[in-house]
């Protein structure tokens, strides 16, 4: 008997009572090993002694003070450390409690930016199909996964979703990489041409699509693109780094390795690492310099907006990912588990695409390799590789819909950057064995 709320009212989960490194112990003691840090949140494992004491520490100091009233020490430290290593033009630290309030904040900072701007046709928001930006209103109608979306559309605000630049099913053959992303990025523009530019307010995208597609990231050039397109036109570039951000993908922000600098740019997941519930919203000098000269504030605010607990454990997190090495780590055990799944899964005739960036890897699924044809959706596969790695003590993150919402599946990757070689030979094995359950 529970009165908890499940995610799934048919599935009731085991309960999980301890952490152990890369490990999450259940109440049998069964271990699991965490190989998606949940959905790309735990990179410092489930028992870092330096983040559980700065949280003990924190709380003993004082626990929560009201930022209509106070700031607080741990807050201007994060707040420091975040903008030292922040993309170029990134000047202040809007902190929220997690991923979807991120971009909601990104989304009314955008708009209320083009009213203190005196240009209030702005109203519309351009992002990708396929992506996933949160499950909030604003957030989920800014997402372009049909499935997500289609219950709660008449609630939504109008957003256009262009292509996403998704290489292994886009490209065409004789195509190249580069010639195919500025093709994608193309879209964009004709979309600002349709709707009228002088009506958009910005374009949203994650940089390594993570949930929805399964670590896919852009090909060169693309984003370059976007980023001239966004500048013709006088729009934002809004950079969900929710899930790839963080050093998730071997360096601190993803876009680092786009060579892009976006005007605001969201992070949560790995910024409190599991520790904390903690996410934030940073924005360029020039946002804020147009909050600060025209109303003075920003139309917007939670109860637990900086709060002081999730501020201290953060800052130890992203000290460890910054001068700690972390994020350095990631890059290199990322070559390492990239390496192994390329070994293991190369050859596998229903591993179609392997791909993704440091401890941020995906696996895309076929019934045929050669001609791409997913899986029928009516076979759950990806459920099933779930239910088998979790049975085999592995915690890996599939998902259905990769190509459109409805057909395809994938397995997304994104483990703790402590995991040791050992560990990524475990993973595989334990995922080998999953896909041979699901598949047979
Ligand atoms: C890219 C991206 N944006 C936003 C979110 C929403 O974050 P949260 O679940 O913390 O609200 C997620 C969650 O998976 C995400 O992957």
């Amino acid at each position: 008997m529970t009165h908890v709320f499940p995610r799934h009212t048919k599935a009731l989960p085991p309960r999980a009572a301890r952490g152990d490194g890369a490990y999450i112990i259940d109440e049998t003691g069964k271990r699991y090993l965490d190989g998606s840090g949940g959905a790309a949140v735990s990179c410092l494992g489930h028992s870092d002694p330096e983040v559980t004491q700065a949280i003990k520490d924190q709380a003993d100091r004082i626990a929560f003070a009201h930022t209509g009233f106070f700031t607080s020490e741990p807050a201007e430290r994060l707040a420091d450390r975040l903008i030292a290593h922040a993309p170029e033009g990134i000047e202040r630290v809007y902190f929220v409690s997690g991923g979807s309030e991120a971009v909601e904040a990104a989304l009314k900072l955008a708009r209320q930016y083009f009213l203190e701007k005196g240009e209030p046709s702005r109203t519309r928001f351009i992002a990708r199909r396929q992506s996933y930006h949160g499950n909030t209103l604003g957030a989920l109608g800014t997402g372009g996964n049909a499935w997500r979306r289609e219950p709660f559309a008449p609630l939504m605000v109008e957003t256009s979703h262009i292509a996403p630049c998704y290489e292994y099913r886009g490209r065409e053959a004789g195509e190249t990489p580069e010639a195919y992303g500025l093709r994608v990025a193309d879209e964009l523009e004709a979309e600002l041409r349709r709707v009228g530019p002088e009506n958009v307010i910005g374009f949203v995208a994650e940089p390594v699509v993570g949930a929805t597609l399964g670590a896919v990231p852009s090909v060169p050039g693309y984003f370059k693109r976007i980023r001239e397109i966004c500048d013709r036109h006088g729009i934002l570039l809004i950079l969900d780094e929710v899930m790839c951000g963080m050093g998730r993908t071997g360096t601190l922000f993803a876009c680092e390795q786009d060579g892009v600098r976006p005007d605001i740019v969201t992070i949560a997941k790995g910024l409190g690492a599991g520790y904390q519930p903690i996410g934030a919203m940073l924005c360029s000098g020039a946002i804020y310099a147009a909050i600060e000269g025209g109303s003075g504030f920003f139309q917007h605010g939670h109860t637990y907006i900086g709060h002081p607990v999730a501020c201290a454990a953060a800052d130890v997190v992203v000290g460890k990912l910054t001068a700690g090495g972390m994020t350095e780590r990631a890059a290199r055990m990322g070559e390492v588990l990239g390496d192994a799944l390329v070994a293991r899964f190369g050859q596998h005739p229903h591993v179609g695409d392997i791909r993704g960036r440091g401890m941020f890897r995906g696996l895309e699924l076929v019934a045929d390799r050669e001609s791409k044809t997913p899986f029928d959706p009516a076979r759950g596969i990806n459920k099933k590789i779930k239910a088998a790695a979790f049975d085999a003590g592995l915690i890996c993150y599939p998902m259905g819909g990769t190509i459109d919402g409805r057909q395809g599946d994938h397995v997304l990757l994104a483990p703790p950057f402590i995991l040791t070689e050992h560990q990524v030979g475990e993973l595989v094995d334990k995922l080998s064995s999953a896909l041979d359950v699901a598949l047979a």
